[in-house]
């Protein structure tokens, strides 16, 4: 896989350097230093969450473990590498990378960060410097910090991936699903949330921390609970249903995947089955709208009429039409997040309400829905998830009650349902300049079969 991957990467580091000469030129700036980070202490403690580098710093070099390193860029020159390899016999210091895509690079091996002052400065030179930057650096002479034209930059060009990037999320989508057909297995075999996610972190490879979020894994009504990350340790609860939205990483990038599963067809409430088979249909006709210049507010709004239309269909909702439930609110007491968002290195990546690349305007969105979280038109080269959900929620059921939204709810047909919790399908999918959507997750999938 490294092999097919690594060729990919220096027309990658040039894409990166492409945008940094432009944002740079923009901006005023004569140069760049990305800061990878420092992990923190937890409050009164000597201990601290698991280290997360610098996305910025991600998408110049795929080194998620390297605390204190930086890249300095003058454009037109080759970037360096400041790699940090402290002198520690308290922990394992990490690994200088020697891996192909180290050859881009100018490297320098560092033992303390202070060591670094020296190679990055560049004389008269405006350094920008990018990071979450430690209080003994605000003497090194930088121009600026995390300027936000420059940020809102980097951020906004950053949602269409290039060919290296859009390989690394393949083979995070493959991990996932290697993921998925784990856990799936254990949940039949009849382990507990707990032992459900241990058997997906093995087949994964990863440790928790490693994960691009924690997983939501979920049995019956918690998978109501839309970021359920409790991970019951008990076998013997009802299961009639298995939630499991879970995603892996690879050099940095990530998966997000979600899929709903029954304990078993003769058992389950047909009136869920038949929901069930209607997500699954409405979810794939929603995946092939992700097409260049359509608008991403659109596959929303068509996701909240699919759904409405199945709830219509299934008596869940009566006394109105789907295109009524669709706008009256209906739909939404039972799909009440956006249908998805950009994916890349972060998991909700940046700038999916930006305008344009100069962060001083959003795309708004639609009135009413204020959990959408892309609100652009599709370009090439973004990754999108689309992720439709049918939930039972107490506490929107009882606002729905309330705000007389009620009456269009057959609430026989909600307490029959409640005990499956609900429905969420979730792929990630690349939008192609040929207009055919890659779906990520189902090639993954159907690769590992
Ligand atoms: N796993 C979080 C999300 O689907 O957005
Ligand atoms: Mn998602
Ligand atoms: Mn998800």
């Amino acid at each position: 896989m490294t092999d097919a991957i690594d060729p990919l990467f220096p027309a990658h580091l040039q894409h990166v350097q492409a945008l940094a000469d432009r944002a740079l030129e923009r901006e005023g700036y004569d140069g760049l230093v990305v800061y990878s980070g420092r992990p923190g202490l937890h409050f009164l403690d000597d201990h601290g969450p698991a280290f997360k580098a610098n996305p910025h710093f991600l998408h110049w070099a795929p080194l998620q473990e390297a605390p204190d390193c930086f890249v300095r860029y003058l454009p037109g020159r080759r970037p360096q590498l400041v790699f940090h390899q402290p002198a520690d016999y308290w922990h394992k210091p990490p690994a200088v990378p020697t891996a192909a895509w180290t050859r881009e690079f100018d490297l320098t091996v560092i033992r303390e960060p202070a060591a670094a002052r020296g190679l990055l400065d560049a004389g008269n030179r405006r350094l920008a410097c990018i990071g979450e930057l430690p209080a003994e650096f605000a003497e090194w002479g930088f121009s600026a910090t995390n300027p936000a034209g420059l940020l809102s930059y980097l951020h906004y060009h950053r949602a269409a991936k290039t060919p290296y990037e859009l390989a690394c999320m393949r083979q995070a989508s493959r991990l996932g699903a290697v993921g998925h057909v784990a856990a799936e297995k254990a949940y039949r075999a009849g382990a507990s949330e707990f032992e459900v996610h241990q058997a997906y972190c093995s087949a994964v490879g990863l440790r928790e921390q490693e994960l691009p979020y924690g997983n939501i894994i979920a049995f019956g009504e918690g998978a109501a609970v839309l970021h359920y990350t409790t991970l019951g340790r008990r076998r013997d609860v009802p299961r009639p249903t298995f939630l499991i939205d879970a995603g892996a990483q690879f050099r940095g990038y990530a998966s997000d995947i979600t899929r709903t599963h029954i304990a078993d067809a003769a058992g389950t409430d047909p009136t869920f089955l038949e929901l069930m088979a209607a997500m699954e249909m409405l979810q794939l006709e929603l995946c092939a709208a992700v097409r260049p210049g359509f608008d991403y507010r659109q596959i929303h709004l068509l996701a909240h009429r699919l759904i409405a239309g199945a709830l219509v269909q299934e008596g869940v909702v009566s006394g109105c039409t789907a295109k009524q439930a669709a706008e009256n609110g209906v739909s939404s007491v039972f799909f009440p997040h956006g249908i998805g968002h950009l994916l890349g290195i972060q998991v909700h990546d940046v700038a999916g309400l930006a305008a344009d690349d100069s962060g001083r305007t959003e795309i708004p969105r639609p009135t009413g829905h204020r959990y959408l979280r892309l609100t652009r038109r599709l370009e090439p080269g973004m990754v999108v998830t689309i992720e439709p959900g049918l939930y039972f929620i107490d506490l929107l059921l009882d606002e729905a009650q309330k705000s007389g939204l009620g009456r269009y709810i057959a609430w026989d047909v909600v307490r029959r349902l409640k005990p499956y919790g609900g429905i969420r399908i979730e792929d990630d999918v690349a939008c192609s300049a040929s207009g055919t959507p890659e779906n990520l997750t189902r090639d993954a999938f159907a690769q590992i079969v």
